[in-house]
């Protein structure tokens, strides 16, 4: 198979690439990107592309640029043996920071440059905040997922929340904090008990706390006050929890995400069989199609494009809020968007073509 893209001159045509997929790097999702990258990588080969695997921090200073493009993008590659070379990096993350100031690893712009397109599996603040959509929009290299501005708006929890509610798509009441403010009790901060703390900018529920009590609510400012200086606290809403990929602006079925056991935090989210996930939801039209409505709404609110997806609490009333937007949404085939993909009749393998032809579409 084969991605057909529009030409500059508007023609339609058929191109196997060469494709850079990019995981790994140096968040707190690092491993999920690794991940996310492989199992990308090995589908667009699948469909016969020339992807290869490159961490975006730890680079390859294996290949060679001046090699020419068909020895950096092979007909033949171990997807597995690429995996394996970037994790081989895991346990020398911390001694790299200490001892290095750029942030793109041996080869890695060159290789980017020299691709057709760089499909996008990086997760967590340093690939999925907008600054490698900045730098490659400077470079000329074209990327799957939201831009630098999008990219670096959904990454705030703060500026996502006002964005969405001045758009009428409806979020939980909520304060920010940062470091160093007055902290007043959680009954006479304007939210009340229970609620949900989270790191204004982090993502897979890392630090996000549920607070039913003020000790909880004390003990939760303190983890998340660990990751960040500005905490997002948010009214606790009870019910049932939802996502809605968007694609190209329009939204794809909804998925019901029911932890077996407390909350979608970090294990439930990883833990193969700790949550039922339900797709398409079952849930009544007029509802499915509002929450449809709000995630392509949240999309433009925050000027993403290509692809995201929007997270969802649906209140024991019927009501929904959003809590969040991700661009750069888990690309495992059992993720939630690839599952709402299949619900479509649309395999892991086409997704990852499909939102490459969308992204060199400009959808
Ligand atoms: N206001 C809320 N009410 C109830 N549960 C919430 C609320 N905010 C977050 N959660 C729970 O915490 C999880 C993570 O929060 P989210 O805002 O999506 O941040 P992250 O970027 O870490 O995914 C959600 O998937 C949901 O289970
Ligand atoms: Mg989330």
């Amino acid at each position: 198979m084969t991605v057909s893209v529009r030409s500059q001159t508007g023609k339609k045509g058929v191109f196997h690439m060469n494709i850079v997929v990019l995981a790994g790097g140096i968040s707190t999702e690092r491993e999920i990107s690794i991940v996310s990258g492989t199992m990308a990588c090995r589908a667009l080969r699948g469909k016969g592309h020339k992807a290869i695997l490159v961490d975006v921090y730890c680079g390859d200073s294996r290949i060679d640029i001046k090699d020419g493009t068909d020895r950096c993008f092979p007909e033949t590659y171990d997807v597995e043996a690429a995996a394996a070379y970037m994790r081989f990096f895991d346990g020398q993350i911390e001694e790299m920071k200490r001892t290095r100031r750029e942030f793109f690893g041996p080869n890695v712009l060159a290789l980017c440059e020299a691709a057709d397109v760089v499909f996008m599996a990086l997760h967590g603040a340093d690939g999925e905040g907008g600054k490698v959509q900045a730098v490659f929009d400077l470079l000329g290299i074209r990327y799957t997922g939201s831009g630098a501005l999008g990219s670096a708006v959904a990454m705030d929890k703060e500026l996502s929340r006002k964005l969405f509610a001045a758009d009428g798509i409806p979020v939980a009441q909520g304060i920010v904090l940062k470091r160093g403010d007055e902290r007043r009790p959680a009954a006479e901060n304007g939210v009340g008990l229970p609620c949900v703390v989270k790191p204004c900018c982090g993502g897979s529920s890392v630090g996000v706390e549920i607070a039913r009590t003020q000790e909880e609510y004390e003990h939760a400012l303190e983890i998340a006050f660990g990751y960040e200086e500005e905490v997002v606290v948010e009214q606790y809403i009870e019910g049932r929890e939802f996502s809605v990929g968007v694609v190209g602006g329009k939204a794809y079925p909804v998925i019901e995400i029911a932890p077996l056991v407390g909350f979608y935090d970090y294990k439930n989210k990883y833990q193969a069989g700790s949550t039922i996930e339900t797709c398409p939801a079952k849930l009544e039209a007029d509802k499915t199609a509002e929450m449809q409505r709000y995630a392509e709404m949240a999309y433009r609110a925050l000027k993403l494009e290509c692809y995201a997806r929007m997270d969802f609490m649906m209140a024991k009333d019927g009501s929904l809020y959003c809590l969040e937007a991700n661009t750069l949404p888990g690309m495992t085939p059992t993720s939630l968007l690839p599952q709402e993909a299949a619900a479509l009749g649309m395999d892991f393998a086409t997704l990852c073509e499909h939102l490459i032809e969308v992204s060199l579409n400009g959808e």
